[in-house]
């Protein structure tokens, strides 16, 4: 099979082209780095994709229609754990872009030359979850879970596999400032890499997050508070 990892040169990303290539998958990739993380062993590595900026979007896109992989998986990301209270028009504006707008135009090119294709879109337990300070990045999470979810409407053929991680052992925590991380175990991404290779379409999360998703599903919102206002009371404590 042919696979795209868009962020495959740190994190996640890094891992899951690792295991691809380990099962003998053909593997392109981006990433922001300057240098091809896995030396020459991809079939294709677009590096120096800064998806920070429009004009590597466009490169992005082209080089996935080249590419034409039976399977695109996204796994960018950036954000920071601040209070909104903190965050400025600049602040909101950039995370919402590349968190949101950049991955949605990247979606829309592979489907458009791949509407048979598969898709796997990285999101999060936090769609479950509500964290104070890292209300853009829920927000993010929850925009591009709906957008995964609308797209298959418009194309019927298109695989689409959403994945709500819990937290994993990558440079995540590091990268968002995060220091209340501790309080959920963090997993190998190798775990998750595998699981993700193992399917290409449907739903997967952690056992250990159902009880939030029937929480955020079936409570009314007022008791939802309550309940995250005590659990983050006692998380903070720890
Ligand atoms: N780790 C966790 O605890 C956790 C929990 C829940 C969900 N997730 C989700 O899992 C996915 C992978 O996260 P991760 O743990 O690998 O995060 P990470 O370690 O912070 O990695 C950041 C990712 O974003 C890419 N990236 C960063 N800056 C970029 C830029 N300027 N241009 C293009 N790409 C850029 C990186 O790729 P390059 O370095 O190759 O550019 C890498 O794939 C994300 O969608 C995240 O939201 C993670």
């Amino acid at each position: 099979m042919k696979i795209f990892v868009v962020g495959g040169g740190s994190g996640f990303g890094c891992t899951l082209v690792r295991a691809a290539l380990a099962a003998g998958h053909q593997v392109a990739y981006s990433t922001s780095s300057a240098t091809d993380a896995f030396d020459g062993q991809t079939d294709l590595a677009v590096t120096g994709c800064d998806l920070t900026q429009s004009g590597q979007v466009d490169v992005l896109s082209d080089a996935i229609r080249g590419f034409a992989p039976d399977r695109l998986v996204l796994c960018m990301i950036k954000t920071h754990y601040r209070p909104m209270a903190e965050q400025t028009a600049t602040s909101i504006d950039e995370e919402v872009t590349f968190n949101v707008a950049v991955p949605i135009t990247l979606a829309n090119a592979y489907a458009a030359c791949r509407p048979d294709g598969s898709m796997t879109f990285m999101l999060s337990h936090i769609c479950f979850l509500y964290n104070p300070g890292f209300a853009l990045y829920k927000a993010g999470k929850d925009a591009l879970d709906s957008f995964a979810k609308s797209l298959q409407f418009e194309y019927p053929r298109l695989k689409v596999l959403r994945v709500y991680p819990g937290a994993m052992r990558t440079g995540f925590v590091t990268n968002t400032g995060y220091a209340g991380a501790k309080v959920f175990p963090a997993a190998e991404p190798a775990l998750w890499a595998a699981r993700v290779l193992s399917r290409d379409s449907g739903v997967m999360m952690a056992v250990r997050d159902i009880p939030f998703l029937i929480m955020t599903r079936l409570l009314p919102f007022r008791l939802q508070k309550i309940l995250f206002q005590i659990i983050f009371g006692l998380l903070r404590r720890k």
